[in-house]
Protein backbone atom coordinates (compact mmCIF):
# COMPACT_ATOMS: atom_id res chain seq x y z
CA UNK A 1 0.00 0.00 0.00
CA UNK A 2 1.67 3.50 -1.19
CA UNK A 3 0.11 6.41 0.48
CA UNK A 4 1.99 9.12 -1.81
CA UNK A 5 1.97 12.70 -0.10
CA UNK A 6 4.67 13.89 -2.30
CA UNK A 7 4.04 16.04 -5.87
CA UNK A 8 6.65 17.53 -7.74
CA UNK A 9 6.99 21.55 -7.51
CA UNK A 10 9.89 23.47 -9.08
CA UNK A 11 12.57 20.64 -8.20
CA UNK A 12 11.08 19.83 -4.51
CA UNK A 13 8.94 16.91 -3.23
CA UNK A 14 5.93 19.24 -2.18
CA UNK A 15 4.47 17.46 1.35
CA UNK A 16 0.46 17.91 1.13
CA UNK A 17 -1.49 17.97 4.00
CA UNK A 18 -4.94 18.25 2.09
CA UNK A 19 -7.47 16.21 0.51
CA UNK A 20 -6.63 12.47 -0.88
CA UNK A 21 -8.16 10.30 -3.44
CA UNK A 22 -7.86 6.43 -2.49
CA UNK A 23 -6.53 4.49 -5.24
CA UNK A 24 -8.42 0.75 -5.73
CA UNK A 25 -7.04 -2.16 -7.98
CA UNK A 26 -9.12 -3.83 -10.32
CA UNK A 27 -8.19 -7.28 -8.54
CA UNK A 28 -10.86 -7.85 -5.96
CA UNK A 29 -10.61 -9.38 -2.80
CA UNK A 30 -13.75 -11.21 -0.93
CA UNK A 31 -15.03 -9.31 1.99
CA UNK A 32 -18.59 -9.24 3.86
CA UNK A 33 -20.16 -7.15 1.55
CA UNK A 34 -18.97 -9.98 -1.79
CA UNK A 35 -15.80 -9.35 -3.84
CA UNK A 36 -14.45 -5.84 -3.58
CA UNK A 37 -11.82 -3.65 -5.30
CA UNK A 38 -8.51 -3.67 -3.54
CA UNK A 39 -6.91 -0.49 -1.76
CA UNK A 40 -4.03 0.12 -3.17
CA UNK A 41 -2.97 3.41 -1.10
CA UNK A 42 -3.73 7.45 -2.44
CA UNK A 43 -2.72 10.04 -3.95
CA UNK A 44 -3.03 13.81 -3.25
CA UNK A 45 -5.83 15.91 -4.70
CA UNK A 46 -4.83 19.34 -4.87
CA UNK A 47 -7.06 22.46 -5.68
CA UNK A 48 -6.83 24.75 -7.75
CA UNK A 49 -4.32 27.19 -6.13
CA UNK A 50 -1.92 24.34 -6.02
CA UNK A 51 -2.26 23.47 -10.04
CA UNK A 52 -1.64 27.15 -10.73
CA UNK A 53 2.07 27.19 -8.52
CA UNK A 54 2.43 24.23 -10.34
CA UNK A 55 2.01 26.02 -13.36
CA UNK A 56 4.20 28.94 -12.56
CA UNK A 57 6.77 27.21 -11.92
CA UNK A 58 7.10 25.15 -15.21
CA UNK A 59 6.64 28.85 -17.23
CA UNK A 60 9.28 30.33 -14.99
CA UNK A 61 11.45 27.64 -15.70
CA UNK A 62 10.75 27.60 -19.83
CA UNK A 63 11.62 31.64 -18.76
CA UNK A 64 10.41 32.43 -22.37
CA UNK A 65 12.48 30.10 -23.75
CA UNK A 66 15.57 32.06 -21.84
CA UNK A 67 15.56 29.62 -19.04
CA UNK A 68 17.94 27.15 -18.26
CA UNK A 69 16.52 23.79 -19.81
CA UNK A 70 15.16 25.19 -23.06
CA UNK A 71 18.94 26.79 -23.54
CA UNK A 72 21.13 23.83 -22.38
CA UNK A 73 22.75 21.92 -25.46
CA UNK A 74 21.01 18.89 -27.01
CA UNK A 75 24.58 17.43 -25.14
CA UNK A 76 23.64 18.13 -21.65
CA UNK A 77 19.79 17.93 -22.36
CA UNK A 78 20.78 13.83 -23.73
CA UNK A 79 22.96 13.38 -20.62
CA UNK A 80 20.19 14.33 -17.93
CA UNK A 81 17.33 12.22 -19.94
CA UNK A 82 20.31 9.33 -20.18
CA UNK A 83 20.62 9.70 -16.32
CA UNK A 84 16.70 9.16 -15.57
CA UNK A 85 16.68 6.67 -17.71
CA UNK A 86 19.49 5.21 -15.34
CA UNK A 87 17.28 6.13 -12.19
CA UNK A 88 14.02 4.57 -13.98
CA UNK A 89 15.52 1.28 -14.94
CA UNK A 90 16.28 0.96 -11.09
CA UNK A 91 12.29 0.84 -10.46
CA UNK A 92 11.77 -1.89 -12.69
CA UNK A 93 10.61 -4.17 -10.51
CA UNK A 94 8.15 -2.22 -8.68
CA UNK A 95 7.00 -0.16 -11.62
CA UNK A 96 5.81 -3.82 -13.29
CA UNK A 97 4.24 -4.75 -10.50
CA UNK A 98 2.40 -1.46 -9.33
CA UNK A 99 1.27 -1.60 -13.38
CA UNK A 100 -0.06 -5.31 -12.66
CA UNK A 101 -1.91 -4.04 -9.45
CA UNK A 102 -3.59 -0.70 -10.37
CA UNK A 103 -4.53 -1.70 -14.12
CA UNK A 104 -4.88 -5.36 -14.21
CA UNK A 105 -2.06 -5.48 -17.17
CA UNK A 106 -1.08 -9.30 -17.31
CA UNK A 107 2.82 -10.02 -16.23
CA UNK A 108 4.00 -10.28 -19.81
CA UNK A 109 2.38 -7.15 -21.23
CA UNK A 110 3.31 -5.25 -17.77
CA UNK A 111 7.19 -5.70 -18.51
CA UNK A 112 6.52 -5.47 -22.62
CA UNK A 113 5.39 -1.65 -21.81
CA UNK A 114 7.84 -0.40 -19.05
CA UNK A 115 10.85 -2.32 -21.81
CA UNK A 116 9.18 -0.43 -24.27
CA UNK A 117 9.25 2.91 -22.47
CA UNK A 118 13.22 2.21 -22.26
CA UNK A 119 13.83 1.60 -25.75
CA UNK A 120 11.14 4.65 -26.52
CA UNK A 121 13.74 6.89 -24.35
CA UNK A 122 16.62 5.47 -25.90
CA UNK A 123 15.51 6.09 -29.66
CA UNK A 124 14.75 9.10 -28.73
CA UNK A 125 17.84 10.46 -27.97
CA UNK A 126 19.20 8.81 -31.03
CA UNK A 127 16.84 10.26 -32.86
CA UNK A 128 17.61 13.91 -31.11
CA UNK A 129 21.26 13.21 -32.57
CA UNK A 130 20.94 12.92 -35.94
CA UNK A 131 18.08 15.42 -35.99
CA UNK A 132 20.63 17.94 -34.14
CA UNK A 133 23.58 16.54 -37.20
CA UNK A 134 20.42 17.93 -39.52
CA UNK A 135 19.91 21.24 -38.02
CA UNK A 136 23.50 22.16 -37.58
CA UNK A 137 23.98 21.95 -41.25
CA UNK A 138 24.00 25.35 -43.22
CA UNK A 139 21.68 25.87 -46.64
CA UNK A 140 22.31 28.12 -49.58
CA UNK A 141 19.69 29.67 -51.62
CA UNK A 142 19.41 33.09 -53.47
CA UNK A 143 22.06 34.49 -52.18
CA UNK A 144 20.59 33.46 -48.45
CA UNK A 145 22.97 31.09 -45.94
CA UNK A 146 20.97 29.96 -42.70
CA UNK A 147 20.50 27.29 -40.30
CA UNK A 148 17.41 25.82 -39.45
CA UNK A 149 17.39 25.30 -35.31
CA UNK A 150 15.28 22.78 -33.59
CA UNK A 151 13.52 25.55 -30.92
CA UNK A 152 11.16 24.59 -27.88
CA UNK A 153 7.76 25.39 -28.15
CA UNK A 154 7.32 26.16 -24.31
CA UNK A 155 4.87 24.84 -21.59
CA UNK A 156 3.87 21.28 -22.27
CA UNK A 157 0.48 20.07 -20.55
CA UNK A 158 1.04 16.37 -21.06
CA UNK A 159 -1.98 14.24 -20.10
CA UNK A 160 -3.06 10.66 -21.10
CA UNK A 161 -4.87 7.42 -20.17
CA UNK A 162 -5.30 4.44 -17.89
CA UNK A 163 -4.17 1.67 -20.62
CA UNK A 164 -0.26 2.49 -21.50
CA UNK A 165 0.14 4.52 -18.31
CA UNK A 166 3.84 4.71 -19.05
CA UNK A 167 4.39 3.82 -22.42
CA UNK A 168 1.68 6.41 -23.95
CA UNK A 169 2.40 9.08 -21.39
CA UNK A 170 5.84 8.73 -22.59
CA UNK A 171 5.51 9.14 -26.15
CA UNK A 172 4.79 12.99 -25.73
CA UNK A 173 5.91 13.86 -22.10
CA UNK A 174 9.69 12.48 -22.81
CA UNK A 175 9.82 14.09 -26.66
CA UNK A 176 8.49 17.02 -25.40
CA UNK A 177 11.06 17.34 -22.63
CA UNK A 178 14.12 16.60 -24.33
CA UNK A 179 13.40 19.17 -26.92
CA UNK A 180 13.58 22.32 -24.59
CA UNK A 181 9.90 22.17 -23.49
CA UNK A 182 8.98 22.50 -19.54
CA UNK A 183 6.07 19.96 -18.94
CA UNK A 184 3.32 20.07 -16.69
CA UNK A 185 2.41 16.52 -15.85
CA UNK A 186 -0.97 15.30 -15.26
CA UNK A 187 -1.11 12.15 -13.72
CA UNK A 188 -3.68 9.29 -15.31
CA UNK A 189 -6.66 8.28 -12.86
CA UNK A 190 -5.41 4.13 -12.93
CA UNK A 191 -1.90 3.82 -13.27
CA UNK A 192 -1.04 6.82 -10.68
CA UNK A 193 1.28 5.24 -8.31
CA UNK A 194 2.67 3.14 -11.00
CA UNK A 195 4.74 6.61 -11.58
CA UNK A 196 5.18 6.91 -7.72
CA UNK A 197 8.58 5.49 -7.83
CA UNK A 198 9.45 8.31 -10.90
CA UNK A 199 8.91 11.07 -8.85
CA UNK A 200 12.55 10.81 -7.79
CA UNK A 201 14.25 10.58 -11.11
CA UNK A 202 12.33 13.16 -11.96
CA UNK A 203 13.37 15.44 -9.65
CA UNK A 204 17.19 14.23 -9.94
CA UNK A 205 17.56 13.91 -13.63
CA UNK A 206 16.27 17.52 -14.52
CA UNK A 207 16.67 20.81 -13.58
CA UNK A 208 13.98 22.38 -11.23
CA UNK A 209 10.93 23.21 -12.61
CA UNK A 210 11.27 21.69 -15.97
CA UNK A 211 9.25 18.53 -14.89
CA UNK A 212 6.25 19.33 -12.38
CA UNK A 213 3.38 17.20 -11.58
CA UNK A 214 -0.37 17.30 -10.73
CA UNK A 215 -2.55 15.31 -8.94
CA UNK A 216 -6.35 15.97 -8.88
CA UNK A 217 -9.40 15.70 -10.61
CA UNK A 218 -9.27 17.48 -13.75
CA UNK A 219 -12.59 18.99 -14.03
CA UNK A 220 -10.91 21.47 -10.91
CA UNK A 221 -7.22 21.72 -11.61
CA UNK A 222 -6.62 21.56 -15.39
CA UNK A 223 -9.41 23.94 -16.09
CA UNK A 224 -8.01 27.07 -14.41
CA UNK A 225 -4.91 25.86 -15.88
CA UNK A 226 -6.06 26.04 -19.50
CA UNK A 227 -8.26 29.27 -18.90
CA UNK A 228 -4.94 30.80 -18.06
CA UNK A 229 -3.76 30.41 -21.50
CA UNK A 230 0.04 29.64 -20.53
CA UNK A 231 0.23 26.13 -21.74
CA UNK A 232 1.55 26.37 -25.47
CA UNK A 233 0.84 22.69 -25.90
CA UNK A 234 -1.59 20.36 -24.80
CA UNK A 235 -0.54 16.53 -25.85
CA UNK A 236 -3.48 14.51 -24.71
CA UNK A 237 -4.05 11.04 -25.78
CA UNK A 238 -7.90 10.18 -24.56
CA UNK A 239 -10.85 11.48 -25.82
CA UNK A 240 -12.08 13.59 -28.61
CA UNK A 241 -15.05 15.20 -26.44
CA UNK A 242 -12.20 15.97 -23.65
CA UNK A 243 -9.81 17.09 -25.94
CA UNK A 244 -11.93 19.39 -27.72
CA UNK A 245 -13.62 20.55 -24.05
CA UNK A 246 -9.97 21.11 -23.12
CA UNK A 247 -8.95 23.65 -26.08
CA UNK A 248 -11.88 25.51 -25.92
CA UNK A 249 -11.11 26.61 -22.49
CA UNK A 250 -8.01 28.53 -23.73
CA UNK A 251 -8.01 32.02 -24.30
CA UNK A 252 -6.21 31.90 -27.66
CA UNK A 253 -6.71 29.02 -29.22
CA UNK A 254 -4.61 29.93 -32.04
CA UNK A 255 -1.49 30.03 -29.85
CA UNK A 256 -2.50 26.84 -28.71
CA UNK A 257 -0.60 23.25 -29.84
CA UNK A 258 -2.14 20.65 -30.59
CA UNK A 259 -0.55 16.74 -30.41
CA UNK A 260 -3.74 14.80 -29.41
CA UNK A 261 -3.93 10.91 -29.92
CA UNK A 262 -8.26 10.23 -29.44
CA UNK A 263 -11.34 7.87 -30.45
CA UNK A 264 -11.06 5.15 -32.89
CA UNK A 265 -12.98 2.49 -33.26
CA UNK A 266 -10.22 0.33 -35.84
CA UNK A 267 -12.51 -2.06 -38.11
CA UNK A 268 -11.33 -5.45 -39.30
CA UNK A 269 -12.27 -7.13 -42.83
CA UNK A 270 -11.96 -10.69 -43.06
CA UNK A 271 -12.83 -10.96 -46.89
CA UNK A 272 -14.28 -14.81 -48.24
CA UNK A 273 -10.24 -14.78 -49.44
CA UNK A 274 -8.72 -15.08 -46.50
CA UNK A 275 -6.82 -17.40 -44.57
CA UNK A 276 -8.68 -18.32 -41.42
CA UNK A 277 -7.08 -19.43 -39.08
CA UNK A 278 -4.67 -16.03 -39.51
CA UNK A 279 -7.66 -14.09 -39.46
CA UNK A 280 -8.74 -15.71 -36.58
CA UNK A 281 -5.73 -15.34 -34.67
CA UNK A 282 -4.86 -11.74 -35.35
CA UNK A 283 -8.74 -10.28 -34.72
CA UNK A 284 -8.04 -12.04 -31.22
CA UNK A 285 -4.67 -10.45 -30.83
CA UNK A 286 -5.89 -7.01 -32.16
CA UNK A 287 -9.51 -7.37 -30.31
CA UNK A 288 -8.60 -8.58 -26.69
CA UNK A 289 -4.97 -7.48 -26.08
CA UNK A 290 -5.26 -5.96 -22.41
CA UNK A 291 -8.79 -7.16 -22.60
CA UNK A 292 -9.09 -4.99 -25.71
CA UNK A 293 -8.52 -1.50 -24.02
CA UNK A 294 -6.14 0.02 -27.09
CA UNK A 295 -7.01 2.68 -29.03
CA UNK A 296 -5.53 0.56 -31.63
CA UNK A 297 -7.74 -2.37 -30.77
CA UNK A 298 -10.24 -3.95 -33.46
CA UNK A 299 -13.37 -3.21 -32.49
CA UNK A 300 -15.72 -4.16 -35.45
CA UNK A 301 -15.02 -7.37 -37.47
CA UNK A 302 -16.42 -7.56 -40.88
CA UNK A 303 -16.74 -10.87 -42.49
CA UNK A 304 -17.90 -11.71 -45.99
CA UNK A 305 -20.97 -14.03 -45.92
CA UNK A 306 -19.25 -16.71 -47.76
CA UNK A 307 -17.34 -17.45 -44.81
CA UNK A 308 -19.10 -16.03 -41.58
CA UNK A 309 -20.00 -19.07 -40.39
CA UNK A 310 -16.67 -20.38 -40.75
CA UNK A 311 -14.80 -17.68 -39.21
CA UNK A 312 -17.46 -17.17 -36.07
CA UNK A 313 -17.20 -21.12 -35.48
CA UNK A 314 -13.42 -20.99 -34.93
CA UNK A 315 -13.33 -17.40 -33.51
CA UNK A 316 -15.76 -19.02 -31.37
CA UNK A 317 -13.64 -21.66 -30.16
CA UNK A 318 -10.20 -20.12 -29.89
CA UNK A 319 -12.03 -17.35 -27.67
CA UNK A 320 -13.85 -20.03 -25.40
CA UNK A 321 -10.67 -21.26 -24.33
CA UNK A 322 -8.97 -17.98 -23.34
CA UNK A 323 -7.85 -18.22 -20.30
CA UNK A 324 -9.01 -15.53 -17.62
CA UNK A 325 -7.75 -14.71 -13.74
CA UNK A 326 -5.21 -12.83 -12.13
CA UNK A 327 -2.28 -10.52 -14.22
CA UNK A 328 0.71 -12.63 -12.42
CA UNK A 329 -0.84 -16.07 -13.32
CA UNK A 330 0.62 -18.05 -15.77
CA UNK A 331 -0.72 -18.35 -19.38
CA UNK A 332 -4.00 -15.72 -17.96
CA UNK A 333 -5.31 -13.27 -21.14
CA UNK A 334 -8.48 -12.02 -19.66
CA UNK A 335 -7.84 -9.65 -16.47
CA UNK A 336 -9.94 -7.43 -14.19
CA UNK A 337 -10.90 -4.42 -15.61
CA UNK A 338 -9.23 -0.97 -13.98
CA UNK A 339 -12.86 1.08 -15.51
CA UNK A 340 -15.76 0.92 -12.46
CA UNK A 341 -18.80 1.53 -14.68
CA UNK A 342 -17.07 -0.61 -17.79
CA UNK A 343 -18.73 -4.32 -16.52
CA UNK A 344 -21.93 -2.43 -16.49
CA UNK A 345 -21.40 -0.22 -19.45
CA UNK A 346 -20.88 -3.53 -21.70
CA UNK A 347 -23.37 -5.54 -20.40
CA UNK A 348 -25.85 -2.85 -21.90
CA UNK A 349 -23.32 -2.96 -25.04
CA UNK A 350 -24.43 -6.61 -25.55
CA UNK A 351 -28.01 -6.43 -24.49
CA UNK A 352 -29.09 -3.72 -27.15
CA UNK A 353 -27.41 -6.21 -29.49
CA UNK A 354 -29.26 -9.31 -28.48
CA UNK A 355 -32.60 -7.47 -27.54
CA UNK A 356 -32.03 -6.16 -32.03
CA UNK A 357 -31.53 -9.99 -32.97
CA UNK A 358 -27.86 -10.32 -32.20
CA UNK A 359 -26.55 -13.57 -30.00
CA UNK A 360 -23.84 -14.02 -27.74
CA UNK A 361 -21.77 -17.02 -29.42
CA UNK A 362 -19.42 -18.43 -27.11
CA UNK A 363 -20.85 -19.80 -24.00
CA UNK A 364 -18.88 -17.86 -21.20
CA UNK A 365 -19.45 -14.49 -23.59
CA UNK A 366 -20.01 -11.59 -21.13
CA UNK A 367 -19.79 -13.80 -18.20
CA UNK A 368 -19.70 -10.84 -15.50
CA UNK A 369 -18.43 -10.80 -11.84
CA UNK A 370 -17.14 -7.90 -9.97
CA UNK A 371 -14.23 -6.40 -12.10
CA UNK A 372 -13.83 -8.89 -14.33
CA UNK A 373 -15.86 -9.78 -17.78
CA UNK A 374 -15.30 -12.51 -20.36
CA UNK A 375 -15.05 -11.66 -23.70
CA UNK A 376 -18.19 -12.12 -25.95
CA UNK A 377 -18.59 -12.36 -29.37
CA UNK A 378 -21.86 -10.73 -30.41
CA UNK A 379 -23.52 -11.87 -33.89
CA UNK A 380 -24.62 -10.74 -36.28
CA UNK A 381 -24.40 -7.30 -35.42
CA UNK A 382 -25.88 -4.15 -37.46
CA UNK A 383 -25.76 -0.74 -37.97
CA UNK A 384 -28.61 -0.45 -35.33
CA UNK A 385 -26.67 -1.20 -32.77
CA UNK A 386 -24.57 0.39 -30.36
CA UNK A 387 -21.91 -1.97 -30.99
CA UNK A 388 -21.55 -0.60 -34.29
CA UNK A 389 -20.99 2.84 -33.36
CA UNK A 390 -19.53 3.05 -30.03
CA UNK A 391 -15.99 2.30 -29.18
CA UNK A 392 -16.32 0.04 -26.63
CA UNK A 393 -12.60 -0.07 -25.34
CA UNK A 394 -13.42 -3.42 -23.66
CA UNK A 395 -13.58 -7.55 -24.13
CA UNK A 396 -16.69 -7.79 -26.36
CA UNK A 397 -16.37 -8.74 -30.50
CA UNK A 398 -18.66 -6.98 -32.23
CA UNK A 399 -19.10 -9.47 -36.42
CA UNK A 400 -20.33 -7.63 -39.03
CA UNK A 401 -21.27 -9.87 -42.35
CA UNK A 402 -21.47 -8.56 -45.19
CA UNK A 403 -22.10 -9.02 -48.79
CA UNK A 404 -20.06 -6.66 -50.96
CA UNK A 405 -16.72 -5.12 -49.81
CA UNK A 406 -18.08 -1.62 -50.42
CA UNK A 407 -20.31 -2.40 -47.37
CA UNK A 408 -16.94 -2.15 -44.95
CA UNK A 409 -15.67 0.92 -46.99
CA UNK A 410 -18.45 2.82 -46.50
CA UNK A 411 -18.55 2.00 -42.79
CA UNK A 412 -15.30 3.92 -43.04
CA UNK A 413 -16.06 6.78 -45.19
CA UNK A 414 -19.35 7.47 -42.55
CA UNK A 415 -17.59 7.01 -39.59
CA UNK A 416 -15.95 10.43 -37.60
CA UNK A 417 -12.89 8.79 -36.79
CA UNK A 418 -9.89 7.30 -38.63
CA UNK A 419 -7.12 5.32 -37.15
CA UNK A 420 -6.70 1.83 -37.89
CA UNK A 421 -7.83 -0.82 -40.71
CA UNK A 422 -7.19 -4.54 -40.75
CA UNK A 423 -7.66 -6.24 -44.46
CA UNK A 424 -7.64 -10.26 -44.17
CA UNK A 425 -7.56 -11.26 -47.93
CA UNK A 426 -4.63 -13.87 -49.99
CA UNK A 427 -6.33 -12.17 -52.69
CA UNK A 428 -3.76 -9.86 -54.66
CA UNK A 429 -5.91 -8.20 -56.20
CA UNK A 430 -8.79 -7.62 -53.67
CA UNK A 431 -6.43 -6.16 -51.60
CA UNK A 432 -4.90 -4.46 -53.58
CA UNK A 433 -8.43 -2.57 -53.93
CA UNK A 434 -8.89 -2.08 -50.34
CA UNK A 435 -5.52 -0.66 -49.66
CA UNK A 436 -6.09 1.87 -52.51
CA UNK A 437 -9.17 2.64 -50.65
CA UNK A 438 -8.75 2.81 -46.74
CA UNK A 439 -5.54 4.33 -47.12
CA UNK A 440 -6.94 7.60 -47.70
CA UNK A 441 -9.76 7.02 -45.18
CA UNK A 442 -7.46 5.87 -42.04
CA UNK A 443 -3.80 6.32 -41.12
CA UNK A 444 -2.56 2.95 -40.98
CA UNK A 445 -3.83 -0.24 -43.27
CA UNK A 446 -2.67 -3.47 -41.75
CA UNK A 447 -2.76 -6.57 -43.75
CA UNK A 448 -3.54 -10.01 -42.81
CA UNK A 449 -2.37 -9.01 -38.96
CA UNK A 450 -4.02 -7.16 -36.15
CA UNK A 451 -3.95 -3.19 -35.77
CA UNK A 452 -1.23 -1.71 -33.26
CA UNK A 453 1.06 1.13 -32.77
CA UNK A 454 4.46 -0.16 -33.14
CA UNK A 455 6.96 -0.33 -34.27
CA UNK A 456 7.26 3.07 -32.40
CA UNK A 457 9.68 4.07 -35.21
CA UNK A 458 6.64 4.57 -37.42
CA UNK A 459 4.54 6.97 -37.70
CA UNK A 460 1.55 6.85 -35.58
CA UNK A 461 -1.95 9.35 -36.04
CA UNK A 462 -5.06 9.32 -36.78
CA UNK A 463 -7.71 11.24 -39.68
CA UNK A 464 -11.31 12.94 -38.50
CA UNK A 465 -11.52 12.84 -34.93
CA UNK A 466 -8.59 10.37 -34.14
CA UNK A 467 -5.78 12.27 -33.99
CA UNK A 468 -3.90 15.61 -34.33
CA UNK A 469 -0.71 15.60 -35.36
CA UNK A 470 1.75 12.71 -35.76
CA UNK A 471 3.67 10.65 -32.86
CA UNK A 472 6.61 8.61 -33.74
CA UNK A 473 9.84 8.62 -32.36
CA UNK A 474 11.01 11.20 -35.09
CA UNK A 475 8.07 12.89 -35.93
CA UNK A 476 7.59 13.68 -32.21
CA UNK A 477 10.77 15.71 -32.14
CA UNK A 478 9.68 17.46 -35.07
CA UNK A 479 5.95 17.82 -33.37
CA UNK A 480 7.41 19.37 -30.01
CA UNK A 481 9.91 21.73 -31.66
CA UNK A 482 9.49 24.57 -34.20
CA UNK A 483 11.85 25.07 -37.17
CA UNK A 484 14.08 28.34 -35.99
CA UNK A 485 15.82 30.15 -38.77
CA UNK A 486 19.30 32.01 -38.59
CA UNK A 487 19.69 33.70 -42.16
CA UNK A 488 22.31 36.00 -43.44
CA UNK A 489 23.15 37.60 -47.22
CA UNK A 490 25.86 35.21 -48.84
CA UNK A 491 29.12 38.03 -48.71
CA UNK A 492 32.70 37.64 -49.59
CA UNK A 493 33.44 37.67 -45.50
CA UNK A 494 31.18 34.45 -44.96
CA UNK A 495 31.12 32.40 -48.11
CA UNK A 496 33.32 29.67 -46.93
O1 LIG B 1 -4.07 2.70 -26.79
C1 LIG B 1 -3.31 2.89 -27.72
C2 LIG B 1 -1.92 2.38 -27.64
O2 LIG B 1 -1.03 3.30 -28.19
C3 LIG B 1 -1.79 1.07 -28.29
O3 LIG B 1 -0.50 0.69 -28.46
O4 LIG B 1 -0.98 -0.80 -30.37
O5 LIG B 1 1.19 -0.84 -29.26
O6 LIG B 1 -0.82 -1.74 -28.12
P1 LIG B 1 -0.27 -0.75 -29.08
Amino acid sequence: IIHQREYLLNGELVQWNGDVTEIYSPVCIPTKNGLERKLLGSIPNIGPKEALDVLDACVKAYDNGLGEWPTMSVEDRIKCMQKFVYLMIKERDLVIKLLMWEIGKTLPDSTKEFDRTVDYINQTIDALKDLDRESSRFQQAEGTIAQIRRAPLGVVLSMGPFNYPLNEIFTTLIPALIMGNTILFKLPKHGVLAHYPLLKAFQEAFPKGTVNTLYGKGSEIITPIMESGKVNVLAFIGSSKVANGLKKLHPKVNRLRAILSLDAKNAAIVTKNANLDVAVSECILGSLSFNGQRCTALKLIFVQKDVAEEFTQKLTAAVSAMKGGLPWEKDVKITPLPEVNKPLYLEECIADAVSKGAKVLNENGGYNEASFVFPAIVYPVNDQMKLYHEEQFGPVIPVVPFDDIDEPIDYQVNADHGMQVSIFSEDPMETSKLIDAFVNLVSRVNINCQAQRGPDVFPFTGRKDSAEGTLSVFDALRSFSIRSLVAAKITDSNKE
